[in-house]
């Protein structure tokens, strides 16, 4: 039996890609793909948006690498413009990944707080790293590591009953993604966030919001804490930051921030001046071409033009929507990709998920309107 060399992490849309611009994937056949899928939520500004690219270039020839043990004017002017952007938080700690993040802010809260225990929310997806994925609600991968998980006390979701009986005195922090995204795109109530917040101010416990999805402008805000007026006290960020250039990182508030100590982060490629080109592009296309007002538009225009289709309801906020389809889900997902256009699953086998990039096209709107109204599933039998 032969090996595939490349591990089967995760099972690939079912042609090989070849180059991308904009909303849409070209094939090595020559055949274009529309993007609702966004590259995983990475695609914030489009496939190769000329200006992250021109970006990436030039660093890539001035310097491509040196780590925190280099002082590199890049990466001071990437703090502050993303410290600016996120308007409310003092600092940031830059890193690789989504789960590095989580991992950072957690350990952080640990540490800042003493105490032992950490909170999730049940149906939050936090990463694969072995605090962030104790933090996620996700079975499977759990499995024949749970000697070495941590603990995590499970809040019931939009539940405010159920906070009442949270000892929130013994925990350091909980973890929330504001919309939880794997779940179906699943909104937080905005009471029972307000209680939350409410409840770790009284008790000391820090708020940590995952936006690893919902940064950058894609719920119409440049995050969601600015959206839902809720203010955590550490947010990491992630996919989107840098336009598909790997980065992470965790903002921090204030108070957070000044009790930090030299050596309690830390990570080699995190900051690297190629990552804060990409992402200070990002920021700048971000800003110029409006795309958080952009993208609260277009979720509208979604919103509207699916009325009367086989969607029966819209969830989540921005450019991050759960489309609740019932049974004929999985049928939907497959006429979509016969048209060639994609669109993600979730863990609700009845709800398909768009994130696409926050440059969407009317005409791509146009273009997936026409196809999710040409299906039926009584054709399809679902
Ligand atoms: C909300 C959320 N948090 C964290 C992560 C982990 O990010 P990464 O894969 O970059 O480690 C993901 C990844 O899908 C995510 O969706």
């Amino acid at each position: 039996m032969s090996l595939p060399a490349l591990q089967p992490t995760y099972a690939p849309f079912a042609f090989e890609m070849a180059s991308a611009s904009g909303d849409a994937i070209h094939d090595t056949e020559g055949n274009a793909w529309l993007d609702f899928y966004g590259g995983h939520c990475v695609a914030s500004t489009g496939h190769c948006h000329p200006e992250v690219v021109a970006a990436i270039q030039a660093q890539a020839g001035r310097l491509l690498f040196y780590s925190t043990a280099g002082k590199l004017g890049i990466r001071e002017q990437a703090a502050k413009a993303l410290v600016a952007f996120a308007a409310g938080m003092a600092s940031v700690f830059f890193c690789n990944t989504g789960a590095e993040a989580n991992e950072s802010a957690l350990k952080l809260a640990l540490q800042l707080t003493g105490r032992k225990r950490l909170a999730a929310v049940r149906g939050g997806w936090h990463g694969r790293s072995l605090l962030a994925l104790s933090m996620t609600d996700d079975a499977p991968l759990h499995q024949g590591l749970e000697s070495v998980l941590h603990h995590a006390r499970m809040l019931p979701f939009g539940d405010q009953a159920a906070l009442e009986n949270v000892d929130f005195s013994e925990l350091a922090a909980v973890i929330l993604e504001p919309v939880q995204s794997m779940a179906g795109c699943r909104v937080h109530p905005l009471g029972w966030l307000r209680k939350l917040k409410t409840l770790c101010d009284q008790h000391g416990t820090l708020l940590i919001f995952d936006e690893v999805q919902t940064g950058f402008g894609r719920l119409g805000h440049a995050f969601a804490f600015h959206a839902f007026e809720v203010k955590p006290d550490l947010v990491t960020c992630a996919k989107g930051i840098a336009s598909g250039v790997p980065m992470g990182a965790v903002l921090m508030s204030e108070a957070v921030a000044t009790r930090v100590r030299p050596g309690m982060l830390g990570s080699t490629f995190g900051g690297g001046p190629l990552a804060c080109a990409a992402m200070l592009a990002t920021l700048k296309v971000i800003e110029g071409e409006q795309l958080c007002l952009r993208a609260g538009a277009l979720e509208v225009k979604l919103r509207t033009g699916l009325q009367g289709s086989a969607v029966q309801v819209v969830n989540g906020r921005g450019l991050l929507l759960g489309l609740h389809v019932g049974s004929a889900a999985k049928a939907l997902k497959e006429h979509l990709f016969a048209r060639r256009i994609l669109v993600g699953g979730s863990h609700d086998p009845a709800v398909l998920r768009l994130m696409p990039p926050l440059t969407l096209s009317d005409a791509s709107v146009e273009t997936f309107l026409e196809a999710v109204h040409a299906f039926s599933p009584l054709a399809v039998g679902v």
